[in-house]
C-alpha cells in the first residue's frame, strides 16, 4: 500500500524508510534507521526527483503510480548516482517510458556505468543555471561537485522557493511518519545524527560544501528537501549555521573528545583520571572507548569538539587497532583547526604516540601537543602531576 505525504499542493513526498538495514554503506551503523527520499511534482509536467534504494523498491513504485494518479510521467531528475538514489532508476524508466531523464553530463555517464541499457535517447541534459519550465514551476540547477560525488547537482524552483539539495543536509534515522523538520525537536533528538551523517558522508568535502553553501546564498529559500531525513519549511537557518561550521572545520563547542584505546585497562585508567581533572576544571568531555563505540560516532564528535585527546596502548609496534581505524577515519575526514594531546602506553617499547602523530600530522591546522605522556604498563603515583599539567593545559587552551 502507497504511504506519502504532501508537501505543497502539488509536491509529495514519495520515498520510504528503511528500518532493517544494519550498516549504511556498508560501514555506518544506523539503528533508528534511514529514508530514502524521492519528490514527485504534479505541474503540467509530472516530475519525479529521484528515486530510492532497492531496499524500498516496492513502496517507492506504489507511491509513484499512486501520487501520479493514471497521468504519465513526464520527467525523471537525477541529482545523485549514488545507489541509495538511483538503484531502482532502471525500474522507474521501464515502467515510465515517456519519462524524460533530466540530468548533467557526468550523471549520464553514470548511468551508462551502471546500467546496460541505453537511455542516450531520453536524456535532457542540464548544466549550472539552466532552467526547465514544467507549467507553473520553473527550475533552476546548480551544479554541487563533490557534494560528496562529483556529479551531484541542485535543482532549485523558483515559483514555490524549493531547493532540492541531494545528500546535503540530510540525516540518519527513519521519519516515521514525520516529513517536515519542524515536527520534531530536531536540535535535540536528531542534531546528533545529522552531524554522524555529514561528517561521515560529505565531511571530507568542507571546501566544496562551502561553495555551495555559497550559491545557495543567493536564493530566497522556503523549503529544503534532502535525499535522507527531514523537509525544512521553518527554522533552516540554524541548521545552516551547523553546515557551515562543519563545512569550514570549525569547532561546535568548547570541549574536549577523549577517545581510548585499552587493552587491559591501564590505559583507560590513565584517560579516566584525566576526564576527572578536567571536569574539575569545568571543562565538557565527551569520552568513548575505541573498542566499543564506532568510529563513525567518534569522528563525528571530533568535528563536535575543538580539543581532541587520544590514549592508545601499543600493539604490534604499532597503535593498537581500533585507535589506528579511528585516526585513519579522522585524517581521511580531513578534519582541521584542532589541538591534540597524546597519551601512549606500552610495556616495553611504547611507540603507539609516534604512531599517532604520524596518522594526524600532516592534517592542515591541527597542532599535536608536543608535550604527550608515555605510560609503562600504568600510570605510576608520580605520574598524576603530568595528568594535571595537561588538565590545566587543556583547561587554558579553551
Ligand atoms: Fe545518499 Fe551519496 O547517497
Amino acid at each position: 500500500m502507497y504511504c506519502t505525504r504532501k508537501i505543497l499542493d502539488d509536491l509529495f513526498w514519495v520515498g520510504a524508510d528503511d528500518r532493517r538495514l544494519a550498516c549504511f554503506e556498508g560501514v555506518y551503523g544506523v539503528p533508528d534507521g534511514v529514508s530514502y527520499n524521492s519528490y514527485l511534482l504534479l505541474d503540467e509536467k509530472t516530475v519525479l526527483f529521484d528515486t530510492v534504494d532497492k531496499a524500498v523498491y516496492s513502496v517507492f513504485l506504489e507511491n509513484v503510480a499512486h501520487t501520479l494518479n493514471g497521468r504519465p510521467l513526464d520527467y525523471l531528475v537525477i541529482h545523485h548516482m549514488e545507489p541509495d538514489h538511483a538503484a531502482t532508476l532502471e525500474l522507474l524508466v521501464a515502467r515510465y517510458p515517456e519519462a524524460k531523464i533530466v540530468c548533467n553530463a557526468k550523471i549520464k555517464t553514470m548511468i551508462a556505468q551502471f546500467f546496460p541499457m541505453d537511455l542516450s535517447e531520453r536524456i535532457v541534459l542540464v548544466k549550472e543555471g539552466d532552467t526547465l519550465t514544467t507549467g507553473r514551476h520553473s527550475f533552476s540547477f546548480i551544479m554541487a561537485p563533490m557534494v560528496h560525488w562529483p556529479e551531484v547537482m541542485m535543482s532549485y524552483d523558483s515559483t514555490d522557493k524549493v531547493l532540492f539539495t541531494a545528500d546535503a543536509f540530510g540525516t540518519f534515522g527513519a521519519l516515521n511518519g514525520r516529513l517536515f523538520a519542524d515536527e520534531t525537536d530536531f536540535f535535540g533528538e536528531h542534531l546528533d545524527e545529522a552531524r554522524r551523517y555529514y561528517t561521515n558522508i560529505v565531511g571530507k568535502y568542507g571546501m566544496q560544501v562551502t561553495a555551495v553553501l555559497k550559491k545557495a546564498a543567493a536564493l530566497d529559500i522556503a523549503y529544503v528537501c534532502p535525499l535522507h531525513g527531514f523537509v525544512w519549511r521553518e527554522g533552516f537557518g540554524a541548521f545552516l549555521e551547523k553546515y557551515r561550521l562543519w563545512a569550514s572545520y570549525a569547532p561546535e563547542e568548547r570541549s574536549v573528545l577523549l577517545a581510548y584505546a585499552s587493552v587491559y585497562g591501564h590505559t583507560e585508567n590513565a584517560a579516566n583520571i584525566l576526564a576527572v581533572r578536567l571536569a574539575e576544571r569545568g571543562v565538557k568531555v565527551r569520552m568513548y572507548d575505541t573498542s566499543v563505540t564506532p568510529a563513525s560516532y567518534i569522528l563525528s564528535d571530533a568535528f563536535r569538539c575543538s580539543f581532541l585527546v587520544f590514549a592508545a596502548t601499543t600493539y604490534n609496534n604499532g597503535v593498537f587497532v581500533t585507535m589506528e581505524n579511528l585516526l585513519h577515519d579522522i585524517a581521511a575526514h580531513n578534519l582541521q583547526n584542532r589541538k591534540v594531546a597524546i597519551i601512549e602506553n606500552g610495556s616495553w617499547a611504547p611507540t603507539s604516540g609516534k604512531g599517532m602523530r604520524e596518522i594526524l600530522g600532516g592534517l592542515k591546522n591541527v597542532e599535536i601537543l608536543d608535550s604527550q605522556i608515555t605510560l609503562k604498563s600504568a600510570l605510576t603515583e608520580g605520574q598524576l602531576e603530568q595528568i594535571d599539567a595537561l588538565a590545566d593545559t587543556i583547561a587554558a587552551a579553551l
